[in-house]
């Protein structure tokens, strides 16, 4: 089957019409659009009367009609001959993208309101163009032009289908994206809405996809949390009404992230149907799946309408961000893999997509602000001789920065930390051999700054009411150009005079008094989305002006955890809490779509700065190389017995980051489930190698040993295992296990197999 295929059909259909008793014979003719890819199916069709209805998404099924699925024999769901009840077709009839007033009192995909008030929309279908490839996502603003994080593709890695409908009355033209992956599972839609009327309409809600599902058998999986216990995964029954997450912060938010699934109730790690859909956006974003009136699921999800408005005037485009929706038939399991592979290959890019990232040291649980440039010369040193790459000064090397009371936005060298500037510092740490990162905080302003002195108008606020401090800093307003240009020209400047090869661009709180001193009171409900395009701007500028800059992704920890982050930096600082234990189930979570090459983890020292909590240095090493891998903590002060452990776990980590950063994971232990323990296989692509790490949470009697079965493996290979020397074959080693033993509280073993012949 091609990717795309769209066929005409015109077929006679008869229909019981119980007024008259009798059959009535009818003629339908339709657009039938069906997306293909390897081992899944989706269908539209465009019917005779313009409704735009959703046929089926599932398992693929090789067959050009399915229209058979949409039922027009029977009651209601008939709109050519249902005339004196459309209500009922339109409340009952699955759409692909539902309008508000018309009849269907779901849950809307889009929502305006006109000049004169009126909000209701009625989108029919107008045509359809196939492209191969893909398209980019931008926006255009008064002042410039703003990509929208996407996915890419070249012709023959994807085709795209865009379908366009139009509401008659206003003008109102809305563009579907299907994107159809040839290799992988995945579908990304996107939507475009152009002003065709002659007059301005103002979107109060746009989604980005909408699927109605046929039933509503499923499980709903989200990711939630607070700081410092981001994207644990929570699983409930789907219900009558609505269920969902959404963001109000203005970032994706520590609290919910823009990922869910939904699942049916039997499905695990490795069977059952999985549905996973992510958001490729950082702002606020709403995902809800509604159980209806017939036990049927509309699932939405897009930017949230929330305090959201944006005004289109005549001949403007509003474009909304895109949503991967992955679909797998082999668990929860495929469906991470399809969206781990889907970023790898389709979203990270730039110097380190392909590469293993440089081991690092980061001095902020080491100093916090109580360091100076000897302090830091000290540290690498130390790190240097054991190996690490990369020493990254974190928050405090600007304006007079000695707590978190100042100078955000005073992005220039701290000289009574840092006498010689930061070349002195870059030059130095480079004759150790060393790379040299530094910490930004690029989109705050600290009401004790040179910047809010010159100028107080630039924090996001509005007039007459308090604005609200939290970390004792404000948020820019990131929607003008001009604010952007001076942070971007002050980090320019930074950039341009040492060698800093990373940079850590964090965002420690949110938006509070979302009100901008630039723009209209009709443009004002903008200000959400715009601030994250501007973010999105400048964090395109600085990848394009640094090519080979490392960016990592940083929001008071894994607040902004998310596909759009991704596009722009090739890693994440997953979270704040770096105890090993705590972090299985952040890792855990985060790994449910994003890839573990994503996932800045770092060894901290004990007892761990969060929780308190002591492990086994190992333990910590073998947590974190299943993401960026490096070491937060004063490595001169450390145990030394500590410290002798760390060349050894930077040549694990590099023997096993290629296996991890490209291969297959699969998730074996649930630490959810009974809090004992944890385990997880990393396979490679060919099925030639593996490594399997266990990690046991709290020790328990007559449960020395566990046997534990592998998965990811191929199940006629022989493989050895390299802490034992046994060889036995992949059927055994996952059909029947492996036993663990481990004495004691948060231990943990890592072992490696590689295929013999
Ligand atoms: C946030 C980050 C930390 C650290 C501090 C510095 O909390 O998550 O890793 O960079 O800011 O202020």
């Amino acid at each position: 089957m091609k990717p795309i295929t769209v066929k005409k059909i015109k077929k006679e259909y008869s229909r019981f019409v119980w007024q008259t008793n009798s059959n009535e014979i009818f003629t339908e003719e339709m657009t039938l659009f069906t997306l293909t890819s390897p081992g899944a199916t989706y269908a539209l069709a465009a019917l005779e009367s313009g409704h735009l209805a959703h046929v089926y998404f599932g398992k693929r099924a090789d067959d050009e009609d399915l229209s058979y699925l949409l039922r027009l024999d029977e009651n209601p769901y008939t709109p050519k001959v249902n005339e004196r009840d459309m209500g009922t077709f339109m409340d009952t009839t699955p759409f692909e993208y539902p309008c508000h007033g018309i009849g269907d009192y779901r849950e809307p995909a889009v929502m305006i309101m006109d000049g004169k008030g009126m909000s209701a929309l009625d989108l029919r279908y107008v045509s359809h163009e196939i492209i191969p490839g893909k398209p980019l996502l931008s926006q255009k603003l008064e002042d410039c032009e703003i990509c929208l994080p996407a996915t890419f593709a070249e012709n023959g890695e994807a085709e795209t289908l865009a379908v366009t409908l139009e509401d008659k009355r206003t003008g109102l033209r809305v563009i579907l994206y299907y994107t159809v992956f040839t290799e992988l599972d995945v579908i990304a839609r996107s939507v475009r809405i152009v002003n065709g009327g002659n007059e301005a309409v103002d979107i109060r809600r746009v989604m980005s996809a909408c699927v109605d599902f046929d039933n509503d058998e499923y499980d709903f999986i989200t990711l939630n949390g607070s700081w410092a216990r981001e994207r644990v995964m929570e699983r409930c029954r789907l219900h009558h009404g609505k269920q969902g997450v959404d963001s109000v912060k203005g970032e994706s938010s520590h609290q919910n992230n823009p990922f869910t699934a939904l699942v049916s109730h039997t499905a695990d790690e490795d069977m059952g149907e999985a549905y996973g859909f992510n958001l490729v956006y950082s702002g606020n974003f709403f995902a809800q799946a509604e159980v209806t009136q017939h036990k049927k699921t509309r699932f939405v999800m897009g930017i949230n309408h929330f305090d959201f408005s944006w005004r289109l005037e005549p001949a403007a485009e509003f474009t909304a961000p895109e949503v991967i929706m992955v679909y797998s038939d082999q668990g929860i399991g495929k469906m991470s893999r399809t969206f781990h592979d889907l970023y790898r290959q389709h979203l990270i890019r730039g110097e380190y997509k392909d590469k293993r990232r440089p081991v690092l040291i980061n001095n902020w649980e080491a100093t916090y602000f109580g360091f100076d440039e000897n302090k830091l010369i000290d540290i690498a040193k130390e790190a240097s001789s054991l190996g690490i790459e990369m020493l990254v000064m974190d928050d405090g090397w600007f304006g007079h920065r000695d707590s978190d009371n100042s100078s955000l936005g005073d992005w220039f060298v701290y000289e009574k930390k840092l006498p010689g500037g930061l070349k002195k510092l870059a030059d130095e740490v480079n004759k150790l051999g060393m790379k040299l990162g530094i910490w930004f905080e690029p989109e705050m302003i600290s009401p004790d700054s040179e910047l809010y002195k010159a100028h107080p108008d630039w924090a996001i606020q509005i007039k007459g009411l308090p604005m609200t401090q939290s970390r004792q800093q404000y948020v820019l307003d990131y929607s003008r150009k001009e604010v952007r240009d001076c942070i971007y020209g002050q980090m320019r400047e930074i950039l341009d005079n040492a060698n800093i090869e990373y940079i850590k661009w964090d965002m420690n709180r949110q938006l509070t008094e979302v009100g901008s001193n630039a723009l209209p009171p009709e443009r004002q409900r903008e200000l959400w989305h715009r601030y994250v395009l501007g973010v999105y701007d400048v964090m395109e500028r600085l990848i394009t002006d640094y090519p080979k800059l490392l960016l990592e992704n940083c929001s008071g920890g894994g607040a902004r955890f998310d596909p759009g982050m991704l596009f722009y930096s090739p890693q994440i600082w997953a979270s704040d809490d770096t105890d090993a234990i705590e972090r299985l189930k952040i890792q855990h979570g985060t790994s449910i779509c994003y890839p573990a090459s994503a996932m800045g983890a770092h060894v901290s020292d004990c007892p761990n700065h969060t929780v308190g909590r002591s492990t086994p240095f190992e333990t910590r090493g073998n947590v974190a190389m299943v993401g960026t891998f490096g070491y937060e903590l004063d490595v001169t002060r450390i145990p030394k017995e500590d410290r002798e452990k760390i060349p050894g776990q930077i040549e694990m980590f590099k023997k096993y980051n290629p296996l991890i950063r490209t291969g297959d994971q699969y998730r074996i232990g649930n630490v959810f489930e009974d809090n004992m323990w944890d385990a997880w296989v990393f396979a490679a692509k060919d099925k030639s190698e593996a490594v399997f790490t266990f990690v046991q949470v709290l020790g328990r009697p007559n449960y020395r040993s566990r046997r534990i079965k592998l998965k990811g493996l191929a199940p006629e290979k022989m493989y050895k295992n390299h802490d034992s020397g046994e060889i036995h074959s992949g059927a055994a080693l996952m059909n029947c296990g492996i036993n663990v033993s481990l004495d004691g509280d948060f231990k943990s073993k890592v072992v490696y197999f590689s295929a013999v012949n």
